[in-house]
């Protein structure tokens, strides 16, 4: 028998689909979820509870994470991808989400325009995640921001510098400013701009463009990249090595920082490439605990989706 809240069906298909308090409210839950997870005590709130997972794209940290995540919880998991589903073969996505949605309490889709699951959540009964789009990665952000905040303490008030492309993990950071307000200094090459027409109504106290990406990182409390080709975009793999050479993430780019500014990266990254091996691999860098804390954060959000918040 799947069961929902008795309020309306909620979803996580964008950073913004949750409230200030609620993502405020994830981020104490993963602490405590985290803190548990460390003493070896059992966090079983989803017992008897089955997630589905739809992977269109690859994924180690996704899978791996909400998999480990419902089965420490008590639950089960479904793993489908395109090909080894009929999704693959035409069925329509409407249909997967109506059948599929009948049999289990949760779904964690990876796909690629961010309709498509927006499609396969107007048609599901049960919450759906986005576990990547080509426009979005909010689970990603969540776990970025927490461990920002594991690290460093509050992140209202302070600037993100975004390396790199304008991709679904610039546009979630974008989201998350205005949520719990800070800012992000952008800077990407020319011709792989923000699109004017989603950045329009962000204010500026929350992002600021810079041509030079030296610029973008002076004074910085974090700085962060990811790769310079997206899944999905992989024909323009070489076009991009060009076009983005100067956007990769050196000591140089780190110096101007704040002296205790950390780095960040979601994974997986190609060194020598966005990010300089010395920065990745050296002491400002988070990216392992930035990796780790996907488990935490999306267990507090399974648990507030399938049970609402928990006291
Ligand atoms: N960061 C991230 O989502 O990694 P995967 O593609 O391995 O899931
Ligand atoms: N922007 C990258 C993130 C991978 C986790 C992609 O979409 O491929």
């Amino acid at each position: 028998m799947t069961t929902s809240l008795p309020g309306p069906l909620r979803h996580f298909l964008q950073f913004r689909d949750f409230n200030r308090k609620e993502i405020l409210y994830l981020l104490e839950r993963a602490k405590l979820i985290k803190d548990r997870f460390k003493r070896y005590e059992p966090h079983r709130t989803l017992h008897d509870r089955t997630l589905a997972m739809v992977f269109e794209k690859a994924s180690t940290r996704t899978r791996v994470s909400f998999e480990a995540g419902m089965y420490q919880m008590g639950g089960s998991v479904i793993h489908l991808t395109t090909t080894d589903s009929q999704l693959g073969r035409s069925e329509p996505i409407e249909d997967t989400a109506r059948v599929v949605s009948r049999m289990v309490d949760l779904v964690m889709i990876r796909t690629f325009e961010q309709t498509r699951i927006e499609r396969f959540a107007s048609h599901s009964r049960v919450p759906v995640i986005n576990g990547l789009t080509n426009e979005f990665h909010p689970c990603q952000i969540l776990a970025d921001i927490f461990t920002y905040i594991e690290h460093r303490g509050t992140i209202e008030g302070r600037t993100v510098a975004w390396i790199g492309d304008a991709n679904n993990m610039a546009y979630t950071w974008l989201q998350a400013a205005e949520l719990l307000d800070f800012k992000v200094h952008v800077s990407t090459p020319p011709g792989y701009q923000l699109d004017a027409a989603r950045i329009r109504q962000i204010p500026a106290r929350h992002l600021q463009v810079f041509d030079d990406p030296f610029e973008a990182c002076k004074g910085a409390d974090l700085v962060t990249t990811d790769v310079w080709t997206s899944m999905g975009y992989e024909d323009e793999n070489e076009i991009r090595r060009k076009a983005f050479a100067n956007w990769c993430v050196t000591m140089e780019m780190m110096d101007l920082a704040a002296p205790n500014a950390l780095f960040m990266h979601c994974l997986p990254a190609h060194r020598g490439e966005e990010v300089a091996a010395d920065v990745i691999d050296g002491p400002q860098s988070v990216v392992w605990d930035e990796a780790e804390n996907r488990l935490h954060v999306q267990k507090a959000l399974m648990e507030f989706l399938v049970l609402g918040p928990q006291t």
